[in-house]
């Protein structure tokens, strides 16, 4: 948790400015609900997740938005996301502070015994509310209290969740631009003040699709990398022109991370235990196993012990450090590929380059994350956070009760910029903001916006890809066909 860079006299005047007395601030949705005066100061955020963006990805290639968003901001060094790094899980991690186990969206693809359903990405399965509603997302619970909030393409968010849907949402359409989705959030923010939202989320795919296609060693992943930082570009740009730079609190992170796959590396169930004896419930790296009645002894005596390139872990034996055991959703056999390996019944069939799912302690396995705003420090770094310590974070700035969940805020209050009036649990929080942030806010990026133009100036613009068609993530993967047939 090192602060980055010197204090020049403009950081350490807003420094000062910091240290006087806080004024105290009135604007919390659990009291104020959606109406009454002060309304207009409710604090704003904004999350925005890009699908499978590795840590790392922003040390690869020139990345002058990202970096600017961090030297105006925070950002973590490492996030440790939860377990399994799917896109759907964690997604939903982020929106409830919730480990799979506890918030029931437990993989991309799964079954569940009690109501006898299979939930997949690839089926309106989706949509049937009960798959979601073991926990409340953050949308839901700011509604409750009176609040607004608005979604794109967010996995989860135009589903309804506990009776309710977002108040603005975009119905999951992969064919829809990054710029369309960002229009019509900074329309739900600029609405009129009854109208506008107090959060909103963001989804766009890239750059897992890719990184799945590519894998994310390619040398042409750095033109993907580059284009998803003219995107972000593109949405502080359009920020700034409705003039909500200031006002809106912005958090970019993604679900997960990716690494590289090798042909040579594949695992074939084939030759270990007869197809007859289970059912295949979810895929590579960890696959999720549903013994016939009766067979799960002789399914696991089968695979315990057949490749140490999978670990075999029947869900009583699940790691406790993956949180990853108690749902019905979870299967009785978890087999867990190591880093770079993929589990198949057998070679043929589809294979992809890059992929994750894996430990989540793996670096490979880990997102993004940044975050600006007039709640948040500036030009700080933290080198640690779990993913879903962000939830109790993002309900402090929003000034919302959170849910039971298992994240801390403790662990993560050094982000923002200022001490909250109250920390106990059973209490609303206040709002965390001192007013005279965004004064600084303002000064500051100013001169932070002047520096931007002489750094990208001299940034080398890599040319794009040919543009790669979108489809959900996921949904249509693998999406490299390839007999794998040597
Ligand atoms: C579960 O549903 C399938 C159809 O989707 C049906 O064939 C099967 O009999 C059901 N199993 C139970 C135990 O109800
Ligand atoms: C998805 O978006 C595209 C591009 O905006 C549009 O042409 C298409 O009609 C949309 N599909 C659906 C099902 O709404
Ligand atoms: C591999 O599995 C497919 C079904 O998924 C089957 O059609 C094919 O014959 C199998 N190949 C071998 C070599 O067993
Ligand atoms: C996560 O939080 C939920 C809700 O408070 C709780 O029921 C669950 O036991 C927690 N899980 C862990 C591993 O602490
Ligand atoms: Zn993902």
């Amino acid at each position: 948790m090192l602060g980055r860079g010197g204090c020049s006299p403009l950081v350490c005047l807003g420094a000062l400015l910091l240290l006087l007395p806080p004024p105290v601030s009135p604007h919390s949705l659990n009291q104020g609900g959606s109406s009454g005066h002060g309304a207009k100061d409710r604090p704003k955020l904004l999350l925005l997740s890009f699908d499978g963006f590795r840590w790392d990805y922003i040390h690869r290639v020139p990345t002058p938005n990202f970096h600017s968003i961090m030297d105006e901001g925070v950002m973590v060094e490492q996030v440790e996301n939860t377990y399994i790094t799917k896109t759907f899980p964690n997604h939903y991690s982020l929106v409830t502070g919730l480990y799979a186990e506890t918030h029931g969206i437990v993989a991309n693809e799964m079954y569940d015994p009690a109501l006898n359903r299979s939930f997949s990405m690839e089926t309106d399965s989706i949509y049937e509310s009960r798959w979601w509603e073991e926990a409340v997302p953050l949308w839901v619970t700011i509604q409750k209290a009176g609040g607004r909030s608005g979604a794109a393409m967010w996995p989860g968010s135009d589903v309804k969740i506990h009776g309710l849907y977002p108040s603005q949402f975009l119905p999951y359409n992969a064919s829809v631009s990054f710029e369309t989705r960002v229009e019509r959030i900074i329309g739900w923010f600029s609405a009129p003040k009854e109208e506008a939202v107090d959060f909103a989320v963001l989804y766009w795919e890239e750059p897992d699709e890719s990184g799945h296609l590519l894998g994310p060693q390619s040398s042409l992943m750095d033109a993907v990398i580059v284009d998803i930082d003219e995107k972000l570009g593109f949405l502080t740009n359009e920020l700034k022109k409705a003039g909500l730079y200031e006002k809106v609190n912005l958090i970019v992170t993604s679900d997960h991370g990716m690494t590289q796959l090798f042909t040579d590396n594949i695992i074939e169930l084939d030759e270990y235990v007869s197809r007859d004896l289970y059912t295949w419930v979810d895929k590579s790296p960890v696959v999720a196993i549903l013994p016939n009645e009766g067979k799960l002894d002789e399914v696991y005596n089968k695979l315990a012990d057949a490749n140490p390139n999978m670990e075999v872990h029947k869900k009583e034996e699940i790691p406790e450090q993956f949180h990853y055991q108690h749902n019905i959703r979870i299967m009785p056999i978890i087999l867990e590929a190591k880093e770079g390996w993929t589990i198949m019944q057998n070679r043929t069939g589809p294979f992809m380059l890059g992929n994750h799912g894996y430990d989540n302690t793996l670096r490979s396995m880990q997102p993004v994350f940044a975050a600006r705003g007039p709640a948040f420090r500036q030009n700080y770094v933290k080198t640690f956070m779990r993913s879903v310590d962000l939830y109790p974070l993002m309900c402090q700035i929003l000034s919302v009760r959170p849910l039971p969940n298992n994240g801390s805020l403790s662990n993560v209050q050094d982000l923002l910029s200022a001490e909250p009036a109250t920390s106990a649990p059973s209490v609303p929080p206040r709002v965390s903001g001192y007013s005279y942030a965004p004064v600084v806010g303002s000064f500051l990026s100013v001169v932070m916006v002047l520096g931007f133009f002489v750094v990208y100036v001299r940034e080398v613009t890599l040319k794009q890809l040919p543009s790669l068609k979108h489809r959900r993530r996921e949904m249509s993967q693998p999406l490299l066909q390839e007999d794998l047939h040597l």
